[in-house]
């Protein structure tokens, strides 16, 4: 009877811990490429005061796990990009990574999920992407001697994993990864019962493609725009579930219909460049609390190729990140200011109505900028730095910096700031075309506001 009793109960603990472990509310990213953002104790106060029961972290910093003991918040942690090739080789490197970054939190943080690496097809030489299966299986087999088994082992992947994604049921995964690299993956995660990582982002999707795809559709909040999967029947009502879905067909092709996904990170920015459309407050907010009660609502939703399915999830990100490199967009995806103020409210249950929010500020930018553009050296740049990126600027070639040379138009005022200003605008205006980009380590900013004075006329990009 005993006995008896003890197995009914570890039955029913077993599975309210799996619950637990699978709830719907999201987590948030909590990246930290910023100079200027709280210490890691305080930014765990604030992602408590915003309710969040899950936070993913892009490394294992001793600081926050040791911040995270005996909350009840559960932890995805990742092991860097760098180390993979390594680690895929050498047991002994895998079972001393998790000994010094694992054990000793582990089990009073709840960490419960290992990402090994972060989108490692987009972002890393192909040469590594045939060690990603072997290092997520060491590192299994490295928590296996440390006897730990609360922690699923993954890796994230973005989009671009995919060689066609619409409609869903003809995804499939790009040839150059699907036998090499997806396929043992999905085998691992099969039998491992661990999760698909993926980064959904509708706002790149739609804003690459602004005049086909309805603004509306990407925001969750379309009542008119259905687009309907000729292959399955299906009907989609948004474009997050049409992404997912394409995933899990991909999958399904592969021979894996039964691997869940697991939204690593999803958001929309609250602002960016001046070239860059649909990124605002209205937007991130808008995107980001439909989300919340879409995978909030009871019963649970799921998406139309796996309904009822909860689909676990983490926001990005918890802060606006000064010091991420690329377009403007990559420093705005934050719900909070670095000084810890939200850039919009937010409610992690999805149970506040829009008309109890504070009104949002309207949307200023959801068509395509047209005009001109100019960049300049952004205001309080390290002088030091600023020279630096001048010189690289003007050996560019092309007669960058003709105009700044003594004597020449633009030479006066004689200043570092003035004069990188103009190189800017001239490196931008001649490179853009090619890819190069108004940004110099964040030295640079995008204007609508023409600095030419005088006989000295700044080059313009034009949209
Ligand atoms: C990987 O191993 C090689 C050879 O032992 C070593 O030179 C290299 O520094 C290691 N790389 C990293 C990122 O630890
Ligand atoms: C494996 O890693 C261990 C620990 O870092 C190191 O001492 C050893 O030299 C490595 N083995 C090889 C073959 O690189
Ligand atoms: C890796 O990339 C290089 C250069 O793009 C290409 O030539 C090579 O075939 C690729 N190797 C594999 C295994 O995909
Ligand atoms: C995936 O795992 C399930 C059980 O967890 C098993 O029934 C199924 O055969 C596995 N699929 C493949 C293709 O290995
Ligand atoms: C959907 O409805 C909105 C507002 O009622 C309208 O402005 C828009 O044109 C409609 N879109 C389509 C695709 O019918
Ligand atoms: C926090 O920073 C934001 C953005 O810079 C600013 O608008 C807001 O006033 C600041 N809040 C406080 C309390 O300083
Ligand atoms: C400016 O940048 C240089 C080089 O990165 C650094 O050594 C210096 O301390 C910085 N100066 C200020 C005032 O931040
Ligand atoms: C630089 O000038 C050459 C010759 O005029 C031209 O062919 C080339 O496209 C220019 N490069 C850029 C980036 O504008």
């Amino acid at each position: 009877m005993a006995m008896f009793l003890f197995i009914l109960l570890s039955l029913i603990f077993n599975n309210i811990s799996n619950i637990s472990a699978l709830s719907s509310q999201p987590g948030i990213c909590y990246g930290q490429l910023g100079n200027n953002l709280p210490k890691p104790q305080n930014s765990i106060s604030l992602i408590k005061s915003l309710n969040s029961k899950r936070i993913k972290i892009y490394d294992t910093n001793p600081q926050i796990l040791t911040s995270l003991k005996n909350t009840n918040i559960q932890v995805s942690i990742m092991l860097p990009n760098e180390l993979i090739t390594n680690i895929s080789t050498n047991q002994t490197l895998s079972d001393q990574w998790i000994k010094s970054n694992v054990v000793p939190f582990y089990p009073q943080t709840l960490i419960r999920y290992l990402l090994i690496g972060n989108e490692i097809i987009s972002s890393t030489p192909n040469s590594t992407w045939p060690h990603l299966v072997p290092a997520m299986r060491r590192i299994k087999h490295s928590l296996k001697k440390f006897r730990i088994k609360k922690i699923k082992v993954g890796t994230s992947s973005a989009m671009d994993v995919l060689e066609t994604s619409f409609p869903p049921s003809n995804a499939a995964f790009r040839k150059d990864i699907a036998v090499q690299v997806i396929k043992p993956m999905l085998r691992f995660l099969n039998r491992t019962k661990s999760f698909f990582f993926l980064d959904v982002y509708p706002f790149f999707a739609w804003s690459s493609d602004p005049v086909h795809v309805n603004l509306d559709y990407a925001l969750f909040r379309a009542t008119n725009v259905t687009v309907k999967d000729p292959g399955s029947g299906l009907v989609y009502t948004n474009l997050f579930d049409q992404m997912v879905d394409a995933v899990y067909f991909a999958m399904e092709k592969l021979g894996f219909p039964d691997i869940r996904i697991f939204i690593a990170e999803t958001g929309w920015p609250n602002g960016g460049d001046i070239d860059q459309i649909g990124a605002n407050v209205f937007n991130a907010a808008t995107y980001n609390r439909n989300f919340i009660r879409k995978v909030m609502k009871k019963p649970v939703v799921g998406t139309p190729a796996r309904p009822g399915l909860i689909l676990p999830s983490f926001l990005f990100a918890l802060f606006n990140e000064n010091i991420k490199p690329g377009p403007g967009t990559e420093r705005n995806f934050g719900l909070l200011y670095p000084n810890g103020s939200r850039v919009y409210e937010i409610d992690l249950f999805g149970k506040t109505p829009e008309s109890d929010f504070p009104a949002l500020p309207p949307p200023e930018n959801n068509e395509p900028y047209k005009g001109k553009i100019w960049c300049v050296a952004a205001r309080g740049s390290n002088l030091t730095e600023l020279g630096e990126a001048l010189s690289y600027a003007c050996s560019q070639g092309n007669r960058t910096c003709d105009a700044v040379q003594p004597g020449k138009k633009c030479f006066k005022p004689e200043s570092i700031f003035w004069h990188a200003s103009y190189a800017f605008s001239s490196y931008w205006a001649q490179f853009k075309k090619i890819g190069g980009t108004c940004y110099f380590n964040g030295l640079a900013t995008q204007t609508a506001k023409d600095p030419s004075y005088g006989s000295c006329k700044f080059p313009s990009v034009t949209l």
